[in-house]
């Protein structure tokens, strides 16, 4: 394997710096993926095209896909641009504590990296046990949890929505939806969102979640209950360590995307003035601004990945046999082959990558469940605090510094204090 745009290097050494083949290459990092993705996309599609060499933490090669009809292709064809990171060529130089190998980690036996027949039978466990779930039954667990979360705050006129409400109120949900015991709930919800936050106290969080995640399985092994831990076990064909990494996929991948997508939308119902008109009792605009955020702000702005398993060309670059491929979703959703600049794609047009597409998208009952949390979060906030607006200045709200997820660190509100209104009165 060799790195893109650049000769063969001998027992994958990194390119030589200075090499003038490897200076294109753009690093995915810097505070440009907050401050102003669209502009630095438009740039890379400029100076590259539609497929731009890059190069992750540790000067570690990858390109990124940033059409949209490039993406489509990838996305399409899983044999040739493949899941599972085994065909990657750059193993042998990357080190134990590389940053980003839990996110291309194979070790792990779960949906994620299985791939052809041995994953269409692995998701249809996953795929039936979230099925299963009740989108009435969903709804109101999510109503009951968001109230709770929002008696905690409604008396103050103030609070921070990101950590005492958007953050939260997917992972208690999912918890639920699991079969995780409802005390287990805010402990559990804690360590997601500390193993997520990747700081040096996320292992021993990441182990708390896997402990519980354990005693979830063994409990359900002796005595099965309605829930998706207790069906995937029904499911057959699967032991007690894949069950527990699925159940950690499920919880992992919906946690973060789900916050994030309730805290974009309030975002940008809270600053722009389309919104600001509507926003008590504006069902219709909430359906609105959440369908636009999937286009403007998607919760994953760059997907892990995929990996070429032979010689491509792909949008006039030269991908090669073990070289891995990022997939642009945000730039993507602002190619401007399938978008005039500037032009809009709300109003129900659904054809984004907001989450994915193909063998590996983000299955539909796990879209329906994250989309029904979000909506329900969303709804009842507005529905509870209906003069709720911004606390600071749209300009003073930071994104999270993350390449990967699309996401605010903090989203200051006030609102006229309000009783409340079950739990804790
Ligand atoms: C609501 C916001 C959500 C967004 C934007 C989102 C986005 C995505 C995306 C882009 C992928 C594909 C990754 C890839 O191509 O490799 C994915 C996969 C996945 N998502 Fe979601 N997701 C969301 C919610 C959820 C929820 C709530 C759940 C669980 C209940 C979930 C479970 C999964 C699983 C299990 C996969 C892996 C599928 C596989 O590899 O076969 N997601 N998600």
């Amino acid at each position: 394997m060799t790195s893109p745009q650049h000769p063969p290097t001998a027992g994958g050494t990194p390119p030589p710096p200075g090499c003038p083949a490897h200076a294109g290459a753009v690093a995915l990092s810097g505070p440009r993926f907050q401050t102003e993705p669209a502009e630095l996309y438009r740039e890379m599609r400029r100076d590259h095209g539609a497929v731009a060499p890059v190069t992750l933490t540790g000067d570690v090669p990858a390109w990124l896909v940033l059409g949209y009809r490039e993406l489509h292709q990838v996305y399409s064809d899983p044999v040739l641009f493949n899941r599972d990171s085994r065909h990657w060529g750059q193993w042998e130089r990357i080190p134990a504590d590389w940053p980003l190998r839990p996110m291309v980690d194979h070790s792990f036996d779960s949906v994620l990296w299985t791939t052809g027949e041995q994953h269409s039978q692995r998701v249809a466990m996953t795929e039936n046990a979230l099925d299963a779930v009740d989108s009435f039954e969903l709804r109101r667990s999510a109503e009951e949890i968001a109230d709770r979360l929002i008696d905690t705050f409604c008396g103050q006129g103030e609070t921070e929505l990101m950590q005492h409400y958007a953050t939260l109120l997917p992972a208690l949900a999912l918890v639920r939806v699991c079969g995780y015991d409802d005390e287990e709930g805010p402990g559990l919800a804690d360590s997601i969102n500390t193993f997520l936050n990747g700081t040096p106290e996320s292992l021993v969080a990441f182990q708390h979640f896997h402990a519980a995640t354990y005693r979830l399985v063994d409990a359900r092994t002796a005595r099965p209950a309605a829930d998706a831990a207790s069906r995937m076990l029904a499911h057959g064909g699967y032991g007690r360590e894949q069950i527990v990494q699925d159940l950690a996929v499920i919880i992992v991948s919906g946690q973060q995307p789900t916050a994030d997508w309730i805290g974009n939308s309030l975002r940008l119902m809270l600053t722009d003035d389309r919104f600001a008109a509507s926003l008590t009792g504006g069902r219709h605009s909430v359906t609105e601004a959440m369908n636009e955020v999937l286009w403007e702000d998607a919760p994953l702005q760059n997907s892990v990945a995929r990996f070429a398993t032979r010689d491509v060309q792909l949008g006039g670059q030269h991908i090669r046999a073990g070289d891995m491929v990022i997939m642009g979703i945000a730039s993507a959703h602002h190619d401007p082959q399938v978008r005039a600049p500037g032009g809009s794609f709300t109003g129900g047009n659904n054809a984004n990558f907001a989450f994915g597409h193909g063998d590996h998208r983000c299955p539909y009952p796990a879209q329906e469940i994250g989309e029904t949390i979000a909506r329900t979060g969303i709804e009842v906030l507005l529905d509870r605090l209906p003069d709720v607006e911004l606390a600071v200045p749209e300009a003073a709200l930071v994104w999270r510094p993350s390449v990967w997820m699309r996401g605010l660190t903090a989203l200051p509100v006030r609102f006229t204090p309000a009783p409340a209104q079950r739990f804790l009165a």
